[in-house]
Protein backbone atom coordinates (compact mmCIF):
# COMPACT_ATOMS: atom_id res chain seq x y z
CA UNK A 1 0.00 0.00 0.00
CA UNK A 2 1.31 3.36 -0.77
CA UNK A 3 1.53 5.92 1.78
CA UNK A 4 -0.72 8.87 1.26
CA UNK A 5 1.23 12.14 0.04
CA UNK A 6 0.13 14.12 3.59
CA UNK A 7 1.25 11.38 5.34
CA UNK A 8 4.67 11.34 3.47
CA UNK A 9 5.26 14.55 4.30
CA UNK A 10 4.25 14.18 7.69
CA UNK A 11 7.25 11.84 8.15
CA UNK A 12 9.47 15.14 7.44
CA UNK A 13 11.55 15.86 10.68
CA UNK A 14 13.04 18.89 8.59
CA UNK A 15 10.33 20.71 6.85
CA UNK A 16 11.01 23.42 4.11
CA UNK A 17 8.28 26.14 3.80
CA UNK A 18 4.87 25.36 1.70
CA UNK A 19 5.61 25.77 -2.08
CA UNK A 20 9.56 25.55 -1.77
CA UNK A 21 10.31 24.87 -5.14
CA UNK A 22 12.47 21.93 -5.86
CA UNK A 23 14.47 21.44 -8.59
CA UNK A 24 17.51 20.24 -10.84
CA UNK A 25 19.69 22.37 -13.34
CA UNK A 26 21.78 22.18 -16.19
CA UNK A 27 23.13 24.50 -19.36
CA UNK A 28 23.01 23.90 -22.99
CA UNK A 29 26.48 23.61 -23.88
CA UNK A 30 27.26 20.97 -21.04
CA UNK A 31 24.39 18.45 -22.56
CA UNK A 32 22.72 19.48 -25.67
CA UNK A 33 25.68 18.17 -27.99
CA UNK A 34 24.23 18.34 -31.49
CA UNK A 35 26.66 21.16 -31.98
CA UNK A 36 26.49 21.75 -35.48
CA UNK A 37 22.79 20.77 -36.02
CA UNK A 38 20.27 23.36 -37.25
CA UNK A 39 21.89 25.93 -38.18
CA UNK A 40 23.82 26.65 -34.96
CA UNK A 41 27.04 28.26 -35.24
CA UNK A 42 30.41 28.31 -32.81
CA UNK A 43 30.13 29.44 -29.92
CA UNK A 44 32.88 30.33 -28.06
CA UNK A 45 33.49 27.01 -25.87
CA UNK A 46 33.66 25.34 -29.29
CA UNK A 47 36.33 27.29 -30.48
CA UNK A 48 38.12 27.47 -27.11
CA UNK A 49 37.99 23.48 -27.06
CA UNK A 50 39.91 23.49 -30.36
CA UNK A 51 43.16 24.68 -28.50
CA UNK A 52 45.42 22.24 -27.34
CA UNK A 53 45.62 21.54 -23.99
CA UNK A 54 42.50 23.53 -22.68
CA UNK A 55 40.41 20.68 -21.97
CA UNK A 56 41.13 17.94 -19.82
CA UNK A 57 41.17 15.00 -21.97
CA UNK A 58 40.92 17.05 -25.45
CA UNK A 59 37.08 16.87 -24.87
CA UNK A 60 34.65 19.35 -26.66
CA UNK A 61 31.07 19.91 -26.59
CA UNK A 62 30.12 16.60 -28.60
CA UNK A 63 28.49 14.26 -27.86
CA UNK A 64 27.92 15.53 -24.62
CA UNK A 65 24.41 14.13 -22.99
CA UNK A 66 22.95 14.49 -26.23
CA UNK A 67 20.06 16.31 -24.72
CA UNK A 68 19.21 17.87 -27.67
CA UNK A 69 17.95 14.44 -29.39
CA UNK A 70 17.13 13.20 -25.92
CA UNK A 71 15.15 16.06 -23.92
CA UNK A 72 12.12 13.76 -24.21
CA UNK A 73 13.96 11.09 -21.95
CA UNK A 74 15.30 13.32 -19.84
CA UNK A 75 12.04 15.14 -19.16
CA UNK A 76 10.86 11.61 -18.24
CA UNK A 77 13.77 11.26 -15.97
CA UNK A 78 12.87 14.18 -14.29
CA UNK A 79 9.44 13.22 -13.74
CA UNK A 80 10.34 10.23 -12.05
CA UNK A 81 12.21 12.28 -9.77
CA UNK A 82 9.26 14.47 -8.88
CA UNK A 83 11.14 17.50 -9.70
CA UNK A 84 9.05 20.82 -9.34
CA UNK A 85 11.30 22.94 -11.53
CA UNK A 86 13.81 22.61 -13.95
CA UNK A 87 16.59 25.26 -14.46
CA UNK A 88 18.15 24.94 -18.27
CA UNK A 89 19.85 27.66 -20.39
CA UNK A 90 19.16 28.35 -23.95
CA UNK A 91 22.03 28.71 -26.58
CA UNK A 92 22.99 32.05 -28.09
CA UNK A 93 24.45 30.25 -31.15
CA UNK A 94 21.53 27.97 -31.72
CA UNK A 95 18.62 30.56 -31.37
CA UNK A 96 20.96 33.42 -33.04
CA UNK A 97 23.98 31.78 -35.05
CA UNK A 98 26.79 33.90 -35.11
CA UNK A 99 24.69 36.32 -33.10
CA UNK A 100 23.05 37.65 -36.27
CA UNK A 101 19.43 36.70 -37.76
CA UNK A 102 17.15 34.58 -35.34
CA UNK A 103 17.30 30.35 -36.41
CA UNK A 104 13.53 28.83 -36.40
CA UNK A 105 14.86 25.92 -36.00
CA UNK A 106 16.92 26.69 -32.87
CA UNK A 107 13.84 27.89 -30.72
CA UNK A 108 11.67 25.31 -32.33
CA UNK A 109 13.57 23.03 -29.99
CA UNK A 110 13.33 25.06 -26.86
CA UNK A 111 9.83 25.45 -27.72
CA UNK A 112 9.63 21.49 -27.62
CA UNK A 113 11.17 21.63 -24.30
CA UNK A 114 9.18 23.98 -22.34
CA UNK A 115 5.92 22.70 -23.92
CA UNK A 116 7.53 19.19 -22.79
CA UNK A 117 8.33 20.05 -19.43
CA UNK A 118 4.81 22.02 -18.86
CA UNK A 119 3.02 18.64 -19.75
CA UNK A 120 5.14 17.05 -17.24
CA UNK A 121 4.18 19.30 -14.65
CA UNK A 122 7.24 20.78 -14.10
CA UNK A 123 8.32 25.11 -13.91
CA UNK A 124 10.40 25.35 -16.75
CA UNK A 125 13.46 28.24 -15.58
CA UNK A 126 15.11 29.11 -18.06
CA UNK A 127 18.89 31.20 -17.80
CA UNK A 128 19.24 33.35 -21.43
CA UNK A 129 23.41 33.63 -21.24
CA UNK A 130 25.45 30.42 -19.70
CA UNK A 131 28.67 31.56 -21.12
CA UNK A 132 28.19 30.20 -24.67
CA UNK A 133 28.68 33.37 -26.70
CA UNK A 134 29.04 33.11 -30.60
CA UNK A 135 32.09 32.85 -31.69
CA UNK A 136 31.46 35.83 -34.13
CA UNK A 137 30.69 38.24 -31.60
CA UNK A 138 34.09 37.19 -29.37
CA UNK A 139 35.70 37.50 -33.01
CA UNK A 140 34.21 41.44 -32.53
CA UNK A 141 35.36 41.86 -29.52
CA UNK A 142 33.09 39.56 -26.73
CA UNK A 143 32.42 40.80 -23.54
CA UNK A 144 35.14 43.60 -23.84
CA UNK A 145 33.02 44.95 -26.75
CA UNK A 146 30.22 47.54 -25.11
CA UNK A 147 28.07 46.72 -28.28
CA UNK A 148 27.82 42.73 -26.88
CA UNK A 149 25.47 43.88 -24.37
CA UNK A 150 23.26 45.40 -26.77
CA UNK A 151 23.49 42.29 -29.22
CA UNK A 152 22.24 39.68 -26.15
CA UNK A 153 19.72 42.03 -25.57
CA UNK A 154 18.56 41.83 -28.89
CA UNK A 155 19.23 38.02 -28.49
CA UNK A 156 16.60 38.50 -25.13
CA UNK A 157 14.21 39.88 -27.42
CA UNK A 158 14.36 36.90 -30.03
CA UNK A 159 13.72 34.55 -26.77
CA UNK A 160 10.94 36.30 -25.44
CA UNK A 161 8.85 36.64 -28.47
CA UNK A 162 9.08 33.18 -28.62
CA UNK A 163 8.77 31.59 -25.38
CA UNK A 164 7.23 34.46 -22.65
CA UNK A 165 3.89 33.16 -22.52
CA UNK A 166 5.60 29.59 -21.23
CA UNK A 167 8.77 30.42 -19.17
CA UNK A 168 8.05 30.26 -14.89
CA UNK A 169 10.81 32.08 -14.59
CA UNK A 170 13.78 34.09 -15.89
CA UNK A 171 17.56 34.19 -15.22
CA UNK A 172 19.42 36.98 -17.34
CA UNK A 173 23.00 35.32 -16.53
CA UNK A 174 24.51 32.74 -15.31
CA UNK A 175 27.61 33.31 -12.99
CA UNK A 176 29.25 36.68 -14.97
CA UNK A 177 31.99 36.26 -12.56
CA UNK A 178 33.47 33.13 -14.29
CA UNK A 179 32.57 34.52 -18.12
CA UNK A 180 34.62 37.32 -17.25
CA UNK A 181 37.64 36.66 -14.71
CA UNK A 182 37.86 32.89 -15.53
CA UNK A 183 37.01 33.73 -19.43
CA UNK A 184 39.27 37.00 -20.20
CA UNK A 185 41.66 37.21 -17.08
CA UNK A 186 42.36 33.63 -16.13
CA UNK A 187 42.63 32.31 -19.30
CA UNK A 188 40.97 28.67 -18.24
CA UNK A 189 37.33 29.02 -19.77
CA UNK A 190 36.73 30.64 -22.77
CA UNK A 191 37.40 32.82 -24.47
CA UNK A 192 40.89 31.69 -23.05
CA UNK A 193 42.22 35.37 -22.69
CA UNK A 194 44.93 36.82 -19.75
CA UNK A 195 44.23 40.43 -19.56
CA UNK A 196 42.81 42.03 -16.42
CA UNK A 197 41.60 44.85 -18.06
CA UNK A 198 39.37 42.68 -20.76
CA UNK A 199 38.09 41.16 -17.75
CA UNK A 200 37.11 44.10 -16.56
CA UNK A 201 35.77 45.29 -19.08
CA UNK A 202 33.48 42.06 -19.68
CA UNK A 203 32.24 42.83 -15.98
CA UNK A 204 30.83 45.38 -16.48
CA UNK A 205 29.22 44.62 -20.23
CA UNK A 206 27.66 41.78 -18.34
CA UNK A 207 26.20 43.10 -16.16
CA UNK A 208 24.79 46.29 -18.29
CA UNK A 209 23.71 43.11 -20.71
CA UNK A 210 21.79 41.50 -17.33
CA UNK A 211 19.93 45.36 -17.24
CA UNK A 212 19.09 45.33 -20.68
CA UNK A 213 17.87 41.84 -20.85
CA UNK A 214 15.58 42.51 -17.85
CA UNK A 215 13.87 45.11 -19.69
CA UNK A 216 13.32 43.05 -22.48
CA UNK A 217 11.71 40.46 -20.21
CA UNK A 218 9.42 42.98 -18.04
CA UNK A 219 8.30 44.39 -21.90
CA UNK A 220 6.99 40.34 -22.74
CA UNK A 221 6.24 39.24 -19.32
CA UNK A 222 5.45 41.88 -17.33
CA UNK A 223 4.54 39.18 -14.23
CA UNK A 224 6.81 36.61 -14.72
CA UNK A 225 9.63 36.62 -12.31
CA UNK A 226 13.04 37.28 -13.45
CA UNK A 227 16.17 37.56 -11.76
CA UNK A 228 20.45 37.02 -12.35
CA UNK A 229 22.36 33.91 -11.01
CA UNK A 230 25.64 34.46 -8.83
CA UNK A 231 28.73 32.59 -8.00
CA UNK A 232 28.73 33.48 -4.16
CA UNK A 233 31.62 32.69 -2.03
CA UNK A 234 31.98 33.09 2.24
CA UNK A 235 35.41 34.83 2.12
CA UNK A 236 37.20 34.70 5.53
CA UNK A 237 40.24 36.01 6.52
CA UNK A 238 42.53 32.89 7.71
CA UNK A 239 43.83 34.73 10.94
CA UNK A 240 41.12 37.52 12.08
CA UNK A 241 43.17 39.49 14.24
CA UNK A 242 45.96 40.11 11.22
CA UNK A 243 45.82 43.49 9.14
CA UNK A 244 47.11 41.82 6.13
CA UNK A 245 44.42 39.01 5.76
CA UNK A 246 41.42 41.56 6.69
CA UNK A 247 42.95 43.13 3.77
CA UNK A 248 43.13 40.15 1.75
CA UNK A 249 39.88 39.06 2.51
CA UNK A 250 38.37 42.17 1.82
CA UNK A 251 40.40 42.36 -1.96
CA UNK A 252 38.84 38.80 -2.94
CA UNK A 253 35.13 39.21 -1.28
CA UNK A 254 34.99 42.46 -3.63
CA UNK A 255 35.86 40.64 -6.66
CA UNK A 256 33.86 37.90 -6.42
CA UNK A 257 31.07 39.09 -4.28
CA UNK A 258 30.34 43.26 -4.20
CA UNK A 259 31.19 43.83 -7.70
CA UNK A 260 28.27 41.83 -9.11
CA UNK A 261 25.73 42.71 -6.14
CA UNK A 262 26.37 45.93 -5.49
CA UNK A 263 26.00 47.03 -8.88
CA UNK A 264 22.96 44.80 -8.99
CA UNK A 265 21.52 44.86 -5.39
CA UNK A 266 22.81 48.60 -3.87
CA UNK A 267 22.86 50.53 -6.98
CA UNK A 268 26.43 50.71 -7.84
CA UNK A 269 30.26 49.84 -7.66
CA UNK A 270 31.40 49.66 -4.39
CA UNK A 271 33.60 52.62 -3.81
CA UNK A 272 37.02 50.38 -2.87
CA UNK A 273 36.59 48.40 -5.96
CA UNK A 274 36.55 51.45 -7.99
CA UNK A 275 39.97 52.09 -6.05
CA UNK A 276 40.95 49.06 -6.50
CA UNK A 277 40.35 48.64 -10.34
CA UNK A 278 40.94 51.99 -11.41
CA UNK A 279 43.79 50.67 -13.17
CA UNK A 280 41.88 49.05 -15.11
CA UNK A 281 39.58 51.12 -15.92
CA UNK A 282 36.50 50.40 -14.45
CA UNK A 283 34.80 53.73 -13.94
CA UNK A 284 35.64 54.60 -17.28
CA UNK A 285 33.46 52.17 -18.88
CA UNK A 286 30.06 53.09 -16.70
CA UNK A 287 27.99 55.85 -18.92
CA UNK A 288 25.32 57.56 -17.89
CA UNK A 289 22.15 54.94 -16.91
CA UNK A 290 24.16 51.94 -16.74
CA UNK A 291 24.00 52.13 -12.72
CA UNK A 292 19.88 52.53 -13.06
CA UNK A 293 19.87 49.86 -16.05
CA UNK A 294 21.91 47.50 -13.57
CA UNK A 295 20.01 48.36 -10.54
CA UNK A 296 17.04 47.78 -11.72
CA UNK A 297 14.58 45.86 -9.64
CA UNK A 298 15.11 42.15 -10.04
CA UNK A 299 12.85 39.52 -8.14
CA UNK A 300 14.94 36.99 -6.99
CA UNK A 301 18.38 36.47 -6.45
CA UNK A 302 20.05 32.98 -7.56
CA UNK A 303 22.91 32.09 -5.46
CA UNK A 304 25.61 28.97 -6.35
CA UNK A 305 26.63 27.94 -3.86
CA UNK A 306 29.99 25.26 -3.62
CA UNK A 307 32.76 26.09 -1.19
CA UNK A 308 33.92 29.03 0.57
CA UNK A 309 37.74 30.55 0.94
CA UNK A 310 39.96 31.36 3.60
CA UNK A 311 42.55 33.78 2.40
CA UNK A 312 45.67 35.54 4.02
CA UNK A 313 47.62 38.85 3.09
CA UNK A 314 51.16 36.94 3.93
CA UNK A 315 52.50 32.93 2.52
CA UNK A 316 51.26 30.00 4.61
CA UNK A 317 52.02 26.86 4.62
CA UNK A 318 50.27 24.90 1.86
CA UNK A 319 48.82 28.13 0.25
CA UNK A 320 48.55 29.22 -2.80
CA UNK A 321 49.01 32.30 -4.33
CA UNK A 322 45.97 33.81 -6.12
CA UNK A 323 46.19 33.09 -9.69
CA UNK A 324 45.43 35.85 -12.88
CA UNK A 325 41.68 35.52 -12.61
CA UNK A 326 41.91 37.61 -9.87
CA UNK A 327 43.56 40.09 -11.75
CA UNK A 328 46.77 40.80 -10.05
CA UNK A 329 45.28 41.29 -6.35
CA UNK A 330 48.80 41.35 -4.34
CA UNK A 331 49.31 39.44 -1.90
CA UNK A 332 46.40 37.04 -1.34
CA UNK A 333 46.89 33.77 -0.90
CA UNK A 334 44.49 31.02 -0.17
CA UNK A 335 44.74 28.99 2.34
CA UNK A 336 43.00 25.47 2.80
CA UNK A 337 41.53 23.64 5.59
CA UNK A 338 42.81 20.10 5.63
CA UNK A 339 40.92 18.51 7.88
CA UNK A 340 38.13 19.57 5.31
CA UNK A 341 36.64 16.64 3.17
CA UNK A 342 37.02 17.55 -0.98
CA UNK A 343 35.02 16.08 -4.02
CA UNK A 344 36.16 14.82 -7.11
CA UNK A 345 37.01 18.77 -7.89
CA UNK A 346 39.62 18.60 -5.00
CA UNK A 347 37.13 21.66 -3.33
CA UNK A 348 36.45 21.64 0.34
CA UNK A 349 33.27 20.42 1.47
CA UNK A 350 32.10 22.84 3.60
CA UNK A 351 28.18 23.15 4.37
CA UNK A 352 28.17 25.75 6.81
CA UNK A 353 29.20 28.11 4.29
CA UNK A 354 25.97 27.85 2.58
CA UNK A 355 23.89 29.41 5.92
CA UNK A 356 26.90 32.12 6.05
CA UNK A 357 26.74 33.21 2.31
CA UNK A 358 22.95 33.19 2.06
CA UNK A 359 22.80 34.92 5.39
CA UNK A 360 25.77 37.37 4.20
CA UNK A 361 23.42 38.61 1.24
CA UNK A 362 19.92 38.90 3.70
CA UNK A 363 21.91 40.79 5.86
CA UNK A 364 23.74 43.08 3.47
CA UNK A 365 21.71 44.42 1.12
CA UNK A 366 17.62 45.01 0.27
CA UNK A 367 15.48 41.94 0.84
CA UNK A 368 14.63 40.08 -2.07
CA UNK A 369 14.11 36.70 -2.28
CA UNK A 370 16.91 33.83 -2.70
CA UNK A 371 17.14 30.86 -4.57
CA UNK A 372 19.86 28.73 -4.24
CA UNK A 373 20.22 27.77 -8.02
CA UNK A 374 23.12 25.31 -7.92
CA UNK A 375 24.69 23.52 -5.68
CA UNK A 376 26.50 20.08 -6.05
CA UNK A 377 29.30 17.83 -5.77
CA UNK A 378 31.49 15.59 -8.23
CA UNK A 379 32.19 12.13 -7.17
CA UNK A 380 34.32 9.46 -8.78
CA UNK A 381 30.71 7.59 -9.20
CA UNK A 382 31.41 4.23 -10.72
CA UNK A 383 27.96 2.39 -12.66
CA UNK A 384 28.35 -1.35 -10.79
CA UNK A 385 25.64 -3.67 -11.80
CA UNK A 386 23.55 -1.04 -13.78
CA UNK A 387 23.52 1.40 -9.76
CA UNK A 388 25.71 3.84 -8.78
CA UNK A 389 25.97 3.76 -5.09
CA UNK A 390 27.27 7.63 -4.47
CA UNK A 391 26.74 7.64 -1.11
CA UNK A 392 29.26 10.59 -0.41
CA UNK A 393 26.76 12.48 -2.83
CA UNK A 394 23.60 12.22 -1.17
CA UNK A 395 26.05 12.88 2.43
CA UNK A 396 26.66 15.62 0.35
CA UNK A 397 22.82 16.90 -0.46
CA UNK A 398 21.79 16.26 3.07
CA UNK A 399 24.49 18.32 4.95
CA UNK A 400 23.40 21.29 2.31
CA UNK A 401 20.00 21.37 2.39
CA UNK A 402 20.41 21.45 6.20
CA UNK A 403 22.70 24.43 5.98
CA UNK A 404 19.88 25.81 3.66
CA UNK A 405 17.18 24.93 6.04
CA UNK A 406 19.21 26.94 8.91
CA UNK A 407 19.38 29.70 6.29
CA UNK A 408 15.46 29.64 6.58
CA UNK A 409 15.31 29.48 10.31
CA UNK A 410 17.60 32.16 10.69
CA UNK A 411 14.70 34.48 8.44
CA UNK A 412 16.72 34.20 5.34
CA UNK A 413 13.70 34.21 2.14
CA UNK A 414 15.00 31.25 0.61
CA UNK A 415 12.72 29.93 -1.87
CA UNK A 416 13.86 27.15 -3.02
CA UNK A 417 17.19 24.92 -4.35
CA UNK A 418 18.19 23.51 -7.13
CA UNK A 419 20.95 20.50 -7.44
CA UNK A 420 23.82 20.90 -10.19
CA UNK A 421 23.26 18.80 -12.06
CA UNK A 422 20.46 16.96 -13.28
CA UNK A 423 22.98 15.08 -15.75
CA UNK A 424 26.76 14.09 -15.54
CA UNK A 425 28.06 16.47 -18.21
CA UNK A 426 30.78 18.80 -19.69
CA UNK A 427 32.68 20.23 -17.02
CA UNK A 428 34.06 22.98 -18.52
CA UNK A 429 37.93 22.68 -18.52
CA UNK A 430 37.54 19.45 -16.80
CA UNK A 431 35.88 17.87 -19.59
CA UNK A 432 33.28 14.64 -18.67
CA UNK A 433 35.69 13.37 -16.10
CA UNK A 434 34.13 15.34 -13.39
CA UNK A 435 30.77 13.86 -12.90
CA UNK A 436 27.64 16.07 -11.03
CA UNK A 437 24.92 14.37 -12.13
CA UNK A 438 21.86 12.88 -9.85
CA UNK A 439 21.73 10.62 -13.47
CA UNK A 440 24.59 8.97 -14.61
CA UNK A 441 24.94 9.28 -18.23
CA UNK A 442 27.52 6.36 -19.96
CA UNK A 443 28.75 9.02 -22.79
CA UNK A 444 29.61 5.73 -25.29
CA UNK A 445 25.83 4.70 -25.04
CA UNK A 446 24.33 7.78 -23.88
CA UNK A 447 22.37 5.55 -21.37
CA UNK A 448 20.91 7.28 -18.41
CA UNK A 449 20.87 5.73 -14.37
CA UNK A 450 19.35 7.92 -12.02
CA UNK A 451 21.81 7.59 -9.06
CA UNK A 452 21.24 6.69 -5.50
CA UNK A 453 21.70 10.38 -4.91
CA UNK A 454 19.17 10.91 -7.31
CA UNK A 455 16.61 8.22 -5.22
CA UNK A 456 17.14 9.84 -1.81
CA UNK A 457 16.50 12.96 -3.37
CA UNK A 458 13.15 12.77 -5.04
CA UNK A 459 12.14 11.39 -1.52
CA UNK A 460 13.28 14.49 -0.29
CA UNK A 461 11.23 16.48 -2.65
CA UNK A 462 8.28 14.71 -1.99
CA UNK A 463 7.96 15.17 1.81
CA UNK A 464 9.32 18.74 1.22
CA UNK A 465 12.22 18.21 3.78
CA UNK A 466 14.36 15.84 5.23
CA UNK A 467 13.53 12.65 6.95
C1 LIG B 1 28.87 26.49 -11.87
C2 LIG B 1 28.45 26.57 -13.29
O1 LIG B 1 27.34 27.38 -13.45
C3 LIG B 1 28.24 25.20 -13.93
O2 LIG B 1 28.22 25.39 -15.30
C4 LIG B 1 29.34 24.26 -13.48
O3 LIG B 1 29.29 23.03 -14.14
C5 LIG B 1 29.21 24.05 -11.99
N1 LIG B 1 29.42 25.33 -11.33
C6 LIG B 1 30.21 23.07 -11.40
O4 LIG B 1 31.50 23.54 -11.58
Amino acid sequence: MTAHPEQVRDQAVLRFPEGFVWGAATAAFQIEGAVSADGRTESVWDAFARRPGAIAGGHTGEPAADHYRRYREDIGLMRDLGLRAYRFSLSWPRIRPDGGAPEPRGLAFYDRLVDGLLDAGIEPWATLYHWDLPQALEEAGGWTARDTAFRFADYAETVLTRLADRVASWSTLNEPWCAAMLGYAGGIHAPGRRDPAAAVAATHHLLLGHGLALEVIRQHAPDVPAGITLNLYPVRPADPAAPADAEACRRIDGLQNRLFLDPVLAGGYPADLLGDLAPFGLASLVRPGDAAAIAAPADWLGVNYYRGYRVSGTPVHGSTPAGPEWLGAPDVHFVPDRSAARTDSGWEVQPAGLTTTLLDVHQGYRAIPLYVTENGAAYPDELVGGAVADHDRTAFLDSHLRAAHEAIGSGVDLRGYFYWSLLDNFEWAEGYAKRFGLVHVDYASQRRTPKQSARWYAEVIERNGLG
